[in-house]
């Protein structure tokens, strides 16, 4: 199964925490419901049960965790989430919308926690039959402003702090500039209002 073989539309939402990527997922998600197309929405890592099991383990664990085995852990979160919601929803037509999918593992456990890129692509093939998004929306803010708006309670991985969150962002922007025709840049400093233009622009032009 690759992206050619899928019917309905597959569209991610990637960012570092709090830069904004829930709001305009839900955003998305709730225009395209008013169009009356079949669409789904999963967050990650969770979105099944087996793997919100797995995301209370990965981020609420007491004890110190490998790099190795939470990269693990969230690539078997997404074998999961892909084999049992996102193909088949795409397979039967459905338009699938993710809050985050590989390209996280890719900018947290490869640019933030500094393993091999290789390996961790070949783990997102494995664990995703090399499934690749549509569309993917790269909300990039500065570290500064996503503290700004993070909450007080925060996760394992949240924790990490300001040095961690420059090495995923600067993954992700350079990954928006290998592949910008299926990651598009959006200015995270902006409106919410008019990120939703934006982003609901790309989509009208690009997927309906
Ligand atoms: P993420 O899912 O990326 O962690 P959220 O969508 O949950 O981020 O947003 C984090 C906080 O920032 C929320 O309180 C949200 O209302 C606020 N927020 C989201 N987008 C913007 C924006 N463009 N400008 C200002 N605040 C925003
Ligand atoms: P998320 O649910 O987006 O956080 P929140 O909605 O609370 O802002 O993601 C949880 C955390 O997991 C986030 O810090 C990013 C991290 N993460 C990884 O490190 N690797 C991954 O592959 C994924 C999917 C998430």
């Amino acid at each position: 199964m690759t992206e050619s073989t899928s019917k309905g539309k597959f569209i991610t939402f990637e960012g570092i925490d709090g830069c904004g990527k829930t709001t305009q997922a839900e955003k998305l998600l709730e225009l395209l419901e008013k169009k009356e197309l079949s669409i789904s929405f999963i967050r990650e890592p969770g979105g099944d049960p087996i793997s919100e099991s797995i995301r209370k383990l990965l981020l609420h664990a007491e004890e110190s965790m490998s790099d190795r085995a939470e990269a693990l852990l969230m690539v078997a979160s997404r074998a999961q989430l892909t084999d049992k919601v996102i193909l088949p929803h795409l397979l039967n037509g459905r338009w699938v919308i993710g809050d985050r999918y590989a390209d996280s593992t890719l900018a947290y456990q490869g640019g933030g926690r500094g393993l091999s890129a290789a390996a961790l692509e070949n783990m997102n093939n494995f664990g995703t039959y090399t499934l690749k998004p549509d569309l993917t929306f790269f909300i990039d803010i500065s570290v500064e402003e996503a503290n700004e708006r993070m909450s007080v309670s925060r996760d394992r991985i949240e924790r990490e702090g300001t040095e961690f969150q420059q090495r995923v962002r600067d993954f992700y922007l350079n990954l928006q500039q290998k592949e910008p025709e299926r990651v598009i840049l959006i200015d995270g400093h902006k409106s919410i209002d008019d990120i939703h233009e934006q982003i609901w622009s790309v989509v009208s032009e690009r997927l309906l």
